[in-house]
């Protein structure tokens, strides 16, 4: 999913979080959950309805969640460390 988003799109369009920010807050500031997106990007923190599907009720739905970033990235960290 995350491939086909460029790395400044904006996620959080409250806080104006881009892909790239979640994803070093994941990478560098060692964030596993959301409740640690939020703290260190500000990411979800407003009307919240970036942070997953469930809790979308905007009435034009985001594109992408904090939750898919976390969720892929987490991933991909898991893969890269079972390869050494
Ligand atoms: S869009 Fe992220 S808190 Fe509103």
């Amino acid at each position: 999913m995350l491939e086909n988003f460029q790395k400044d799109y904006e996620v959080c369009n409250c806080k104006k979080v881009t892909i790239a920010e979640i994803e070093k807050a994941i990478n560098t500031k060692a964030a596993t959950s959301l409740r640690d997106i939020q703290d260190i990007t500000g990411a979800g923190t407003e009307c919240r309805h970036c942070i997953f599907v469930e809790g979308d009720f905007g009435k034009i739905k985001k594109k992408i969640y904090c939750k898919d970033i976390l969720k892929e990235i987490s991933e991909i960290k898991d893969k890269e460390s079972v390869h050494g």
